[in-house]
């Protein structure tokens, strides 16, 4: 018998490619008696728990099969049966994921939770790309940072962000990316180097590479779609297809020393 009755184990899935959860999360999925998954999930991760119930509670089109209310009770009523339950979330579950908030409930009414990381794409999507988020010479830092709120809004941190030198990755900003790129403009940052990807990690990803001023009409031209992440900074300048694109910026890893 498994010992993960009542109890909820929050796993992070990676970004979506399968094969980038970790192996704990990968154990913890076939001890599972319930898997409560999301949309960014690929549903071949539940091969690993042929036995348990799976069960779709992410969003479709912009609507939440379940809401967030809903999924606290499910959770709860399902660790009521005896039930080891797993929140499977793309991935890491504690990076614009709610997964403390799952946790926090379950906790409230006694039972046990575990958090098992997950990749985040906010590094990795950029990653597999050959963009790093730092890099000695061009970028000290990086931020992430919500481009929907949940009032709807652009983080107000972009503000300061865009007065930094930092590597700057947006998440669920794709709707918003004139806005934003607006933010760098009026900092005068019309040539900060820009990268939108599509899919990252899946056999359907998509890169578009440019600038401030030209990105949101190269995304149209390639019709990029959601889930997208937006990255600003030098460092996108190492993308290969940077150079081909660029007006006046200066790939910052000609001048780079190596030693
Ligand atoms: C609700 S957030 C969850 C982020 C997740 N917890 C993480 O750590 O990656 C969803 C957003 O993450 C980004 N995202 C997640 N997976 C992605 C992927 N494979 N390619 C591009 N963007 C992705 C998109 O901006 C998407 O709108």
């Amino acid at each position: 018998m498994s010992t993960n009755k009542q109890k909820l184990t929050i796993i992070g899935a990676g970004p979506g490619n399968p094969e980038l959860i970790t192996l704990k999360g990968a154990k913890a999925l076939a001890n599972a008696d319930v898997i409560l998954y999301d949309a960014l999930v690929d549903k071949t991760l539940l091969e690993y728990a042929p036995k348990a119930e799976h069960i779709f509670v992410g969003k479709r089109k912009g609507n939440h099969a379940l809401s967030q209310d809903l999924i606290h009770e499910l959770i709860l009523e399902k660790i009521r049966e005896n039930k080891g339950v797993v929140r499977l979330k793309g991935g890491d579950p504690f990076v614009f994921g709610r997964g403390l908030e799952e946790m926090d409930f379950i906790s409230k009414y006694g039972f046990e939770t575990e958090y098992i990381p997950g990749i985040s794409s906010s590094i990795s999507v950029p990653g597999l790309q050959n963009i790093p988020v730092t890099h000695r010479g061009t970028s000290e830092s990086f931020w992430v940072i919500t481009g929907t709120t949940s009032e709807g809004y652009i983080s107000e941190d972009l503000n300061l962000a865009a007065q930094s030198n930092a590597t700057i990755v947006v998440l669920m900003g794709l709707g918003k990316l004139n806005e934003i790129v607006e933010i760098f403009a009026s900092e005068g940052k019309d040539e900060l180097p820009v990268a939108v990807i599509q899919n990252g990690s899946l056999p359907t990803e998509k890169v578009v590479v440019g600038q401030v001023f030209n990105i949101g009409d190269k995304v149209k031209e390639e019709n990029i779609q959601a889930p997208a992440i937006i990255v600003l900074g030098g460092v996108v300048s190492l993308h290969p297809k940077f150079k081909a694109d660029t007006v006046s910026y200066e790939p910052i890893y000609q001048t780079l020393n190596f030693d």
